[in-house]
């Protein structure tokens, strides 16, 4: 078990072998469900795992804890993914007394009907302490950033600010690699959606010394602290990290990938910006939208399918709206073979999302990409780059 402070042991538990993360993330490696143990004068653990690895955890926290029992269980998400294995701890501790914002208390009785929660909570908010001999905890309620009961803990006297979902990635806390890739696809398809909300938190944090940030999932950060937070700054305004282009496109027979890969060729020849492309039909739209948060323009690719469009380019894009992408320029390439209303149907629903330019010109293929298309698509090329 590795030591995050003089106080604080990583207990947290990494699971490998599940498919999809909330039931539709791929994961490459895995993900973390992660939970420290803080042992003062008193104890605390801070946050608990998903059912899936109860038995493991419990394990870990008796062995770090040796002969002693943990006073409090602070809850900082209830999130199944945290608060799953809550019932095995209170089995195996009676006496624990949870922690928690108002909100995240109420959500115990919802999730643990059949529990007596009465006289064992404590609810905190905004600026409440819990001294637990050297080690003083503070609590930053971050509702939104992910779930509406969430809250952060910072340990004052060490620096190590605990902060839910929040600087989280798709991976196991011993990928030291998850930063930025899937951190980033970790924030846009997880908390993407609610950047107001962390824009409140992160204000919150600024002027705090913290030396470690610890999160619920993947690994625990130190050092170049002020990188992870930039980061967080920028896609929770909704910023580009990156000039550069994300090509997604969603073809049946090949005629629209053919325009796609056209149309990156020239965007490499005219800009030398970074070009991405992505088959939303083959590849799990999660790390185009991950792309999308990252470049700052976007060409969507889509062949007309049942008088509409191809479900998987409605899929993205109804991701890329739900999670909030704002401020982006876009091209658009459509087919059809005999009424293509492709971009249309995109046009609508981009018109539906904050700050989205269209660049011209739309290029419409019929079928196949033919020799008149080709100039079109140098004109948008040519057009998307410009300012
Ligand atoms: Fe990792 Fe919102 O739960």
């Amino acid at each position: 078990m590795k030591s995050i402070s003089p106080a604080i042991t990583f207990i947290g538990v990494d699971d490998d072998n599940l498919d999809l993360f909330e039931a539709q993330y791929p994961l490459a490696t895995g993900i973390s469900y992660n939970s420290y143990l803080i042992a003062d004068e008193k104890t605390a653990i801070v946050d608990a795992v998903d059912a899936r690895r109860t038995d493991e955890w419990l394990a870990l926290l008796s062995a770090a804890l040796g002969q002693r029992n943990p006073e409090y269980l602070i809850v900082q998400h209830m999130e199944p993914d945290h608060s799953g294995s809550i019932r095995a701890l209170m089995a195996a501790y009676p006496d624990i007394k949870i922690v928690a914002t108002k909100k995240a208390i109420d959500m115990l009785g919802d999730f643990f009907e059949d529990l007596d929660f009465s006289d064992r909570t404590i609810p905190v908010t905004d600026n409440d302490t819990l001294q637990l001999g050297r080690t003083k905890l503070s609590f930053l309620t971050a509702p939104m950033v992910h779930w509406p009961e969430v809250m952060f803990t910072f340990d004052e006297t060490d620096g190590v600010l605990f902060t839910a979902d929040a600087f989280g990635s798709f991976a196991v806390s011993t990928a030291t690699d998850a930063w930025p890739s899937e951190a980033r696809r970790y924030y846009a398809n997880i908390v993407g959606k609610y950047g107001v909300s962390v824009q409140t938190v992160l204000k919150k944090m600024a002027g705090k010394d913290i030396k470690v940030i610890a999160p619920l999932h993947g690994p625990v950060l130190t050092g170049h602290l002020d990188r992870y937070i930039a980061l967080y700054d920028k896609w929770s305004r909704y910023e580009a990290e990156d000039k550069g282009t994300l090509v997604a496109y969603a073809s049946i027979y090949g005629g629209t990938a053919e325009a796609a890969r056209m149309l990156a060729v020239r965007l490499r020849e005219n800009s030398g910006e970074d070009v991405v492309m992505i088959d939303l039909s083959r590849r799990d739209i999660s790390y185009g939208v991950a792309e999308a948060f990252r470049l700052d323009k976007l060409v969507l690719c889509s062949v007309t399918y049942d008088g509409g469009l191809f479900p998987a380019m409605h899929n993205f894009i109804h991701h890329l709206s739900v999670k909030g992408l704002r401020n982006r320029r876009v091209g658009l390439i459509q087919n059809g073979s005999w009424a293509p209303v492709a971009a249309r149907i995109m046009t609508e629903m981009l018109s539906k999302m904050k700050d989205m330019t269209i660049v011209e010109p739309v290029v419409t293929l019929h079928s196949r990409m033919h020799n008149d298309n080709i100039p079109v698509l140098t004109d948008l090329a040519e057009s998307i780059g410009k300012a």
